[in-house]
């Protein structure tokens, strides 16, 4: 990481987001309504099916396929099935509607899936084939208001925006953080674990944490900002060392793109890889997800932003990084299993989680400070609070913070930006990470 010159970004960063602020604040122009509207009903009935759990995800690459996604019961809707459209098209056909026909709308049938201990089911259609950065409109049946999505591009061209962060919950400073992510008008969302805080028992606070994610992860334009996630202690009941099965609510909505184990990559093109792993939750950290590790990060060495995302931190903030009276410390295992990888293929950022702080650590390689090493962001206050270790205590760490946070990421050409924002929009914290310094370090094996 290089310590950039902290005034020009912060003045930079500041200015564009004061830019997009200001949009933010501006009506939409007056030709393009911000929400489409609805389609009309069949059969009379006026009472839109409008589910308030509706989100998206991603299985495969984000840059062709969207996973269309929410919580209901059977036979609330006459017909689930997802219809959807190249919205661009049609914009101009409504501007203009003898110019240009309307497109029809494809369709994809929905699966219905329990959703654990409920009647409740999770209705799920991936749509696949799809153009890369492109604006799409959706319904589903030809009851519901019409949503828009827009696929990633295919090429890194222009820069790239998205937030992250963990330790959600559903009270109002989670909510706020919510507000504060979707003004940046990210492209996705990234939540690392601990999302509603079910504990793999509640459906009530797993729903709600849907719920709250539906209903303020729009983006201006009306456009539904994707989630990702990975695996959290508070997705288990147990929190550590549990079957999927103790997982029940996050198998339920997130199994797509976890089919067999707690860990995944998500690579977007070529430009940017995702490796989402399980912090001992429902999978160990030794072992096969180490083996995977090795394999994942070997095969993406050569890509230029590859992020790592877990939930326990390998450089907490708030926790004892030493063991005491027997037990382990905490990220103990990381250090001991992926650190070495980490520094082995010089994975820039490793987003993590779970000590309910904003921390930002010195760019380290075997746990010592070093210009060429990994940056550990984190560590989890989007909607969770707690009191940091100061810096001048833990000499891996660069700063921290005990407010509340979301990260904003921008890949901008050969650059990455990372500003921490609280749940106000104010600029916490920004760092640059530079490319990984080819020949610094054998990454073969
Ligand atoms: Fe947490
Ligand atoms: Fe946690």
């Amino acid at each position: 990481m290089h310590q950039m010159s902290r005034r020009s970004l912060l003045g930079a960063s500041l200015a564009a987001l004061a830019t997009r602020t200001a949009a933010a604040q501006q009506p939409p122009p007056a030709t393009l309504p911000a929400t489409p509207p609805a389609t009309p009903t069949i059969g009379g009935d006026d009472a839109a099916f409008q589910p308030n759990t509706l989100f998206l995800t991603w299985h495969r690459d984000p840059t062709t396929t969207m996973t269309v996604q929410w919580v209901g019961t059977a036979g609330e809707t006459a017909d689930t099935a997802v219809y959807y459209r190249d919205a661009t098209r049609s914009l101009v056909g409504r501007l203009a509607p003898h110019a240009l026909p309307l497109g029809s709308w494809e369709t994809k049938a929905t699966v219905a899936r329990p959703y654990p201990t409920t009647d409740f089911k999770v209705f799920r259609a991936e749509l696949a084939g799809l153009a890369p950065g492109t604006d799409y409109e959706f319904r589903i049946g030809k009851r519901s208001p019409v949503y828009r999505f827009r696929t990633m591009p295919a090429r890194a061209t222009d820069a790239i925006h998205f937030v992250t962060g963990g330790d959600c919950g559903v009270n109002a400073h989670a909510v706020a953080n919510n507000v504060q992510a979707a003004r940046q008008d990210p492209m996705f969302a990234v939540v690392g674990g601990d999302l509603g805080y079910d504990n793999g028992r509640s459906v009530e606070v797993s729903l709600a944490f849907i719920r709250n994610y539906s209903r303020h992860m729009v983006g201006r334009d009306g456009r539904l900002i994707p989630l990702v996630t990975c695996i959290g202690n508070h997705e288990v009941d147990g929190g550590y060392g549990k079957t999927r099965e103790k997982a029940p609510f996050f198998y339920a909505l997130f199994d797509g793109l976890y089919p067999d184990t707690g860990y995944a990559t998500l690579d977007f093109g070529d430009y940017l890889s995702l490796v989402l792993l399980d912090t001992g939750h429902t999978s160990a950290i030794a072992g096969d997800q180490t083996d995977w590790l090795d394999r994942a990060l070997r095969a993406r060495r050569d890509h230029p932003n590859v992020m790592v995302v877990g939930h326990v931190p390998a450089y907490p903030s708030y926790r004892k990084a030493e063991g005491t009276g027997g037990k382990l410390g905490t990220g103990e295992g990381n250090r001991k299993h992926w650190v070495p990888l980490f520094d082995k293929y010089r994975v820039p950022v490793v987003l993590e989680h779970h000590d309910h702080t904003f921390k930002r650590s010195k760019p380290l390689l075997g746990g010592l400070a070093d210009d060429d090493g990994v940056l550990y962001l984190g560590d989890g206050s989007w909607g969770r609070l707690r009191p940091p270790q100061s810096p001048d205590k833990l000499p891996y760490l660069a700063a921290t913070s005990g407010d509340y946070h979301l990260t904003l990421h921008r890949l901008q050409g050969r650059e990455r930006f990372h500003m921490a924002l609280d749940e106000n929009g104010r600029v916490m914290d920004v760092c640059r990470t530079g490319q990984r310094k080819s020949g610094a370090v054998r990454a073969g094996g």
